[in-house]
């Protein structure tokens, strides 16, 4: 199988924005963008995007998960970088033209169509440093992929880092500039440690990972950060916690320091794992930190992380009841 995010379907759809208006959103070849040398984006990084899956179930339909909370945080990242607005029902609409047009390329499970809207600010004046990009474009791509970790879903080893992912007002904008800045700690942790992924924890305060939220399981309880400003409000974290509230599991939505973190990783039994559209839930066998190696209970992927990742690929899949409405049908 390729490497995810490498193939792409041979159409997009794009709207411009220009003169206060948007244009109808139009099909047009994936590889197609006409750019400024001086667009906005290139220069002042106006940019934000989304990542969410279409599935394709054993009857042979195909269903979107969760699109609004995507288009609702596309527009949230807009409105942050300044970028001009847009209805959601108008990118709701894109998106399920792109996949109905599209749907003869979903794969079956596990694998899935990845779907990657984009905005980016491309009036030319690199002037504008400190002023917003007044023309945009709203693109979508479409991606088959199977899995993000090339390992599957074998424990993953985490480095953690006392400085931050990104700028602390920034990080619930999924905007390019962050995983910019993220880039040079995950390649030394991997060049150094043979680190999978870094774990943020500036001051001491377990945030996130470079692409996926941090989730601590320690028997019946669940625990993560709770939502601020200063991380990715991922939307498979919320439907995580979800699923494990109905399994009876206490959710702890708080603050988690590393040296609480540390402790109770050790303890027989105790898990943790990454949520994310690309990860979905992927387990953490190793903790990295001053030096040191913590194995996280056995090291191996934990039987609650198991069982509530697959809790939600039931759902995606059309194995399990949708009982949240967390699909839509797309054809
Ligand atoms: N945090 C970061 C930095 C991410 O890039 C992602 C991936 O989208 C997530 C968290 C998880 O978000 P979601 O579950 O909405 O995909
Ligand atoms: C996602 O999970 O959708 C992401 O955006 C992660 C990624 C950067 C591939």
């Amino acid at each position: 199988m390729a490497a995810f995010g490498t193939v792409f379907t041979p159409e997009m759809i794009i709207s411009r924005f220009n003169d206060n208006s948007w244009s109808t959103p139009e099909m047009v070849a994936s590889d197609s963008i006409k750019l400024h040398p001086g667009a906005h984006v290139l220069h002042y990084s106006s940019t934000c995007f989304e990542g969410l899956k279409a599935f394709r179930h054993a009857d042979g339909g195909v269903y979107m998960f969760r699109m609004e909370k995507n288009v609702a945080r596309l527009q949230q990242s807009s409105k942050l970088l300044a970028l001009p607005q847009f209805e959601a029902a108008m990118l709701s609409q894109m998106i399920l033209d792109m996949v109905k047009r599209f749907a003869a390329d979903v794969p079956t499970p596990p694998g899935s169509m990845y779907i990657r809207p984009t905005h980016i600010g491309t009036e030319a004046s690199i002037g504008k440093a400190a002023a917003p990009s007044l023309e945009s474009l709203l693109y979508v791509l479409l991606s088959p992929v199977g899995d993000y970790f090339a390992g599957g879903s074998k424990a993953l080893r985490l480095l953690l880092e006392d400085n931050a992912r990104c700028a602390s007002h920034m990080g619930m904008v999924k905007s390019g500039g962050n995983y910019a800045s993220a880039l040079q700690p995950i390649m030394q942790a991997r060049a150094t440690v043979q680190a999978d992924q870094v774990l943020f924890c500036p001051n001491g305060d377990v945030q996130e990972t470079g692409a996926a939220n941090f989730l601590l399981i320690d028997g019946n309880e669940i625990i993560t950060k709770a939502l601020d400003s200063s991380f990715l409000h991922g939307i498979t974290r919320d439907s995580i916690l979800t699923l494990a509230r109905d399994r009876g599991m206490v959710v702890s939505e708080r603050e988690l320091t590393v040296d609480e973190l540390l402790e109770r990783a050790q303890k027989p039994g105790a898990e943790a794992a990454l949520s994310g559209t690309a990860a979905v839930l992927t387990p953490v066998g190793t903790l990295i930190h001053a030096g040191k190696e913590y194995t996280v209970g056995s090291g191996g992927a934990g039987t609650t992380t198991n069982a509530l990742r697959q809790a939600l690929n039931d759902i995606q899949w059309g194995k399990a009841e949708d009982k949240h409405s967390w699909l839509t049908k797309v054809c």
